[in-house]
């Protein structure tokens, strides 16, 4: 049976724990967050992930109960029993800059546990260049070389919130190794649960970089798409209309534009990439601009929602639906919905948001749509939900203020005719 620890239990590496357990692994999660193990072990998550019409939370309490999965906050027992020992703790970045201590901190942990003959896999995505020069010479702190007394692998994680099972499954990986040995057993290990192709490379960094650039890819088909947007509403047409046109085209796959873009991993990704081309000497004028766009655009947003107030901004209520950084996400790490909820604030409106997925607090959160909807000059749909009763026009009408109060649609969720025959004013995208 397979030994395999996991360290970091967020997004990526819960689903990703509970994969090699579905499949008969013995898996040991580690996590520093202690209300975090303590309700992992009992069966309680946030997450919104499910597989084959399981729910995580059923997936997590078989597991548990089946004894293939336990979380912990000490790595001792996991580096003593486990052969195979995976990263996903992330490297955070806070304006512009960043930080690799989660990952260095996990590394020299398991320095100290590492047995002759044991993998590590890093998943986390990386500055290009990190597994060679930062994360191997610190596991060889222990003492051993890697890729003779150990063995060191890199593959990208690729999944999307809301799909990982079925994507660690299903999506194509990648991976490297830092010799042959390595990569055919990073290779073994990603293949109990990955049937789709896995690619093979024999530098971590073609792959390191491989991942911040498919990230990065997307932000700027987005920023595109937000332009476009803008010269599709000048023209009258509908954007999300002519993009369902364009992407009939089999070269063609433009993403949607929205209140900005939020997450982990696409707003992050250009900052992976600027230092290292900084000190390359490298200027990325096109990549920096798409991300400058897309961190302009919750003002874009904010904006319309404050050019149609009836009342001074100081005076004003504006409820917001949704504040996950995508739709049917329970995650708002890097949502565009709080930027727009900033502009409002630093405004001096009023705001009610309204997000059932989302399990943060914030001062501004309210607990239902009649609450986000009642006293309030508007409605701004910023993310979806499920269960959340976006047509509900009659109940806009009676709780909304003001003679033509307005909705910002974001999402494409609303007929104009429809809305305006109601007396409210539309703004889209
Ligand atoms: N979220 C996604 O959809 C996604 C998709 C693809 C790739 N990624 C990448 O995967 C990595 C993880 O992302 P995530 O969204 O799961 O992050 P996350 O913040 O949800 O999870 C990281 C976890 O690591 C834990 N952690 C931090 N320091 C630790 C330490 N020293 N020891 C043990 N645990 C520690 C945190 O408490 C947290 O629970 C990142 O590199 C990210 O860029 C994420």
């Amino acid at each position: 049976m397979e030994k395999v620890a996991v360290f970091g239990l967020g997004f990526v590496g819960l689903p990703l724990a509970l994969s090699f357990a579905m499949r008969d692994c013995q898996v040991i999660g580690i996590d520093v967050d202690p209300s975090l193990v303590e309700d992992l072990n009992n069966g309680i998550t946030h997450h919104l992930e499910s597989y084959q019409s399981r729910s995580i939370q059923e997936i997590l309490g078989e597991q548990l109960a089946s004894g293939h999965f336990k979380a912990t906050l000490d790595c001792t027992e996991a580096m003593e029993k486990c052969t195979s020992i995976i990263v996903t703790v992330g490297a955070p970045v806070d304006e512009g800059q960043y930080d690799l201590s989660p990952v260095t901190t996990v590394c020299r942990s398991i320095a100290q546990g590492l047995k002759p003959g044991d993998l590590v896999l890093i998943r986390s995505t990386l500055i290009p260049g990190t597994t060679r020069r930062v994360i191997l010479p610190i596991l060889e702190e222990s003492g051993m070389k890697a890729g003779e007394d150990f063995f060191l692998g890199y593959s990208s994680e690729r999944i999307a919130e809301g799909r990982a099972f079925h994507e660690f499954e299903n999506m194509p990986a990648a991976v490297s190794g830092l010799n042959e040995p390595s990569l055919e057993k990073a290779h073994a290990l990603i293949s109990i649960v990955t049937k789709a192709e896995i690619v093979k490379s024999n530098q971590f960094e073609v792959v390191e970089a491989a991942k911040v650039m498919e990230n990065i890819s997307r932000d700027v088909n987005i920023a595109m798409s937000q332009e476009f947007a803008r010269f599709a509403r000048a023209l009258g047409i509908d954007i999300f209309e002519v993009i369902r046109v364009a992407n009939t085209h089999l070269r063609v796959n433009l993403l949607t534009p929205g209140p900005g873009v939020g997450g982990y991993c696409l707003p992050n990704a250009l900052y992976y990439l600027l230092p290292k081309a900084e000190e390359m000497g490298i200027d990325l004028p096109l990549l920096t601009l798409a991300r400058q766009t897309n961190d302009g655009i919750p003002r874009l947003v904010a904006e319309m929602a404050l050019n149609n107030l009836p009342v001074p901004a100081d005076q004003a209520c504006v409820g917001v639906l949704g504040l996950a950084m995508k739709d049917y996400s329970n995650d708002d790490r890097i949502s565009p919905a709080h930027d727009v909820i900033h502009h409002l604030l630093k405004a001096g409106c009023q705001v009610k948001a309204f997000d059932p997925a989302v399990p943060s607090r914030y001062p501004y959160k309210v607990d239902s749509l009649e609450e986000a909807a009642k006293g309030s000059h508007g409605i701004l749909v910023l993310a979806l939900q499920k269960d959340v009763d976006y047509h509900n026009l009659p109940l806009f009408k009676k709780s909304l203020l003001g003679p033509q109060p307005f909705i910002v649609d974001t999402k494409n969720i609303y007929q104009r005719s429809e809305v305006e025959s109601y007396g409210f004013r539309l703004e889209t995208i």
